[in-house]
């Protein structure tokens, strides 16, 4: 049986609620946690097959065209087993999920540090060695600059309503201003590895990926061969943040590697090689212009980004994503321009768009409210709208007031704007900043199996990735209470191709997406259940393992006398443009800007949040954890440096792009606002919450060494050289 749902209509039965099992939304441990932390959770690089070759990467010294590779004296190593410099190891897969691997010009190096071959040999060490050795002669070619230079090219797109000049020109107060923010890289701390295994003309490949039923297909597309003949395994993954939306080069080389040798090849990238050689989020230009009248109230907004990827890559970062409706002003140019450059690929980076977007539209609402002399938190207040102002439709619910209110009381927010500079202790400047958070909420199709067991155990399967962020948990949780189980009597399956195909972790919409997926398949068991029965489904409750209909109590195993199973089938249907849907929150900072050397502390830090239905209390509240931790690094120290003469990474590892550590980290609050429904969203009224917590985290920050110091930060990060 499959239960398949469209969402056409917000769907207003409240199942979970009636059910009350009280196991979803709870602060659950994560099942996989404790394998985790003993090392039982296998990584892709750490199932490793009898007789399993290693491949390291040949890459490219500058960019232009390979004229010639001499491996002479690689192959003479002794454990060296082949050089592999097949074409196909020349192509840029696609990043996102788009089914595309654009096809790359032969041996042409679009940036420094491309890989351009593969040693593969019986230790990890001798391939690298040996990999040193090849040399590589790279002709001057015609190619994209290393840095943004045209960002007026043909790749320019605007929309306008209303009329912002007249807007601009009428207003009471005005804010017009230029912000940057800096290349990030993701920084997973698992880095990027594949271990390839032919079996005739059938690849396996165990890889670190975060969209498997889409990576199946770019990775057959990258090989030319069928996906029906490939299996992908990832069931644990140790973080993406969007890196491993697609796939990356060590799993093309790995499939290469190993049909040529006829033996198991595992490729694991370095922390260099994942800096250089994986994606980046684009370095960001952004002019805001904002309009308002004395009361602060938005009449016209302006918001032009401008992004920059290599030549042929679809992607760009969507900067301006959520400025179409987050504010009031009935006068709008949003523009996106990208500029062509010889850089490492430019892909998603969690919360692409609203990381960078959201964070330095925050910063020039700040700048606004300083101008209008109104406070901050009322100057958001004032100008929600009461619909998107854009489409003009609907908000499925819009919980910015509610944030805002309960974040500030939560946090003390101090409300009567003192000047700025004017509050010391000893030699440090405090401040305190605040911004809105806002992110825009997607479904996606999914997929899965749930198999109910007459002794009261069950089976939840799909091709749903964990990246840390609590699949695992949360599907548990929604088969245990949708079927009437205690939680550590259902298993989920997770993270292999041949599962029904889920939504994948991605855009913050796993949880929902997939989690619909399990909610539908257990709905179809519950219907079979209730056939067996002779009952009604909606008259049949299960608890504690028993079947309640028509005041009998029956244990499951006498109702079912084998396993039922049923498929659960969501997509996304019209409900998606029929209103608009995002998620809300508010951040506060207080922060300690040292008079003497410019060092920012950031000493206390709070964020309320809604996302609908929260799944998991623990679990969200630690994503939300993670967004503001990468929040801070945004704010003062994360900055992925290219070089200007070449377009290399300079500062490729994590002792040099500085990402917080704990001594910058301070005690961080979370407040989920539990009771928020979104009927609209899906059947479970969740909305994801995975990348809320970043989307204008930096921006509190920022706003609050404006309140500490007078000192403006407009281009990020706000290093002490810039506060001084
Ligand atoms: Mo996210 S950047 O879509 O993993």
């Amino acid at each position: 049986m499959t239960i398949h749902t469209r969402m056409d209509d917000a769907d207003r039965r409240n199942r979970l609620d009636d059910m009350a099992q009280g196991v979803l939304s709870t602060a659950m441990d994560r099942p996989d946690g404790p394998l985790k932390v003993s090392g039982r959770a296998p990584y892709a690089h750490e199932v490793q097959p009898e007789g399993m070759l290693h491949g390291v990467f040949v890459r490219a010294p500058r960019i232009g065209r390979v004229v010639s590779l001499d491996d002479a004296a690689a192959r003479a190593m002794d454990g060296v087993e082949t050089v592999v410099t097949d074409d196909r190891l020349l192509r840029n897969p696609a990043q996102g999920t788009a089914n595309e691997a654009p096809v790359q010009g032969p041996r042409e190096v679009f940036y420094v540090g491309q890989p351009i071959a593969l040693v593969v040999a019986r230790t990890f060490e001798t391939a690298r060695a040996a990999a040193l050795s090849v040399g590589v002669e790279i002709a001057d070619a015609e190619r994209a600059p290393v840095a943004p230079q045209d960002y007026d090219s043909p790749d320019k797109k605007q929309s306008s309503q209303g009329d912002l000049d007249a807007a601009m020109r009428d207003a009471a107060v005005t804010v017009d201003r230029m912000y940057t923010t800096p290349a990030h890289s993701s920084a997973p701390m698992e880095p990027h590895a594949a271990i390839a295994e032919w079996d005739g003309d059938r690849l396996t490949l165990r890889g670190s990926l975060q969209m498997l039923k889409f990576n199946r297909n770019e990775l057959a597309d990258s090989l030319g061969i069928d996906p029906k003949n490939l299996r992908i395994l990832s069931p644990y993954v140790g973080g993406g943040f969007g890196s491993k939306l697609g796939v990356a080069p060590e799993a093309v080389a790995a499939a290469i590697a190993a049909q040529e040798t006829g033996r198991p090849v595992g490729v694991a990238l370095s922390r260099q090689q994942v800096f250089e050689a994986t994606m980046r989020r684009s370095e960001t230009r952004q002019r805001v212009r904002l309009a308002a009248d004395a009361e602060g109230r938005l009449t016209g907004i302006g918001h032009d980004a401008w992004v920059s990827n290599l030549p042929d890559e679809s992607y760009s970062e969507p900067v301006t994503q959520a400025t179409p409706f987050t504010y009031r002003g009935e006068n709008r140019v949003i523009g996106h321009h990208v500029a062509r450059v010889s850089r490492t690929c430019a892909g998603s980076v969690r919360a692409p768009g609203e990381a960078v977007g959201i964070t330095v539209f925050e910063i020039a609402m700040d700048e606004l409210a300083h101008a209008a002399g109104i406070d901050p938190v009322e100057l958001r207040r004032r100008n929600i709208p009461d619909r998107d102002p854009t489409k003009d439709i609907p908000f499925s619910s819009n919980m910015l007031a509610q944030a805002l209110d309960a974040g500030a009381a939560a946090f003390g927010w101090d409300d009567s704007r003192p000047a700025p500079g004017s509050r010391r202790e000893g030699e440090w400047m405090i401040g305190q900043g605040m911004a809105s958070a806002v992110r825009v909420n997607n479904l996606a199709e999914a997929k899965a199996r749930v198999t109910l067991n007459p002794d009261g155990t069950a089976l939840v399967e799909t091709d749903m990735t964990d990246i840390g962020t609590g699949s695992y948990a949360i599907l548990t949780q929604i088969a245990a209470e949708m079927l009437g189980l205690p939680p550590e009597r259902v298993e989920v399956r997770l993270g292999d191709t041949d599962l029904p195909p889920g939504s994948g972790s991605g855009g913050s919409v796993g949880a929902s997406s997939s989690g619909s997926a399990v909610f539908l398949a257990c709905q179809g068991v519950r219907e079979r259940l209730a056939e067996a029965m002779g009952v009604a489904e909606t008259d049949l409750t299960l608890k504690d393992g028993q079947a309640i209909a028509d005041n009998r109590s029956t244990p499951l195993g006498d109702v079912i006398d084998g396993p039922v199973e049923a498929l659960g089938h969501i997509e996304p249907g019209k409900t998606s443009k029929a209103v608009r849907q995002a998620t809300w929150g508010a951040y506060f900072a207080e922060v300690a800007v040292n008079s003497v050397t410019g060092e920012t502390r950031v000493r206390r830090m709070h964020g309320t949040f809604a996302a609908g239905r929260i799944l998991n209390a623990k679990t969200a509240r630690s994503q939300c954890l993670g967004g503001m931790t990468f929040g801070i690094g945004m704010a003062l120290t994360e900055e992925l440096m290219h070089d200007a003469r070449d377009g290399h990474v300079v500062n490729r590892d994590l002792a040099e792009y500085h990402i917080p550590v704990n001594a910058d980290v301070p005690q961080i609050t979370v407040e989920l606002l539990m009771e928020e429904r979104d009927p609209w969203t899906n059947p479970m009224q969740a909305k994801g919450i995975g990348e809320l917590g970043i989307c204008g985290a930096a921006a509190a920050i920022v706003n609050a060494i404006h309140q500490a110091t007078g000192v403006r930060v407009r281009d990020l990060p706000a290093t002490l050289d810039k506060v001084m």
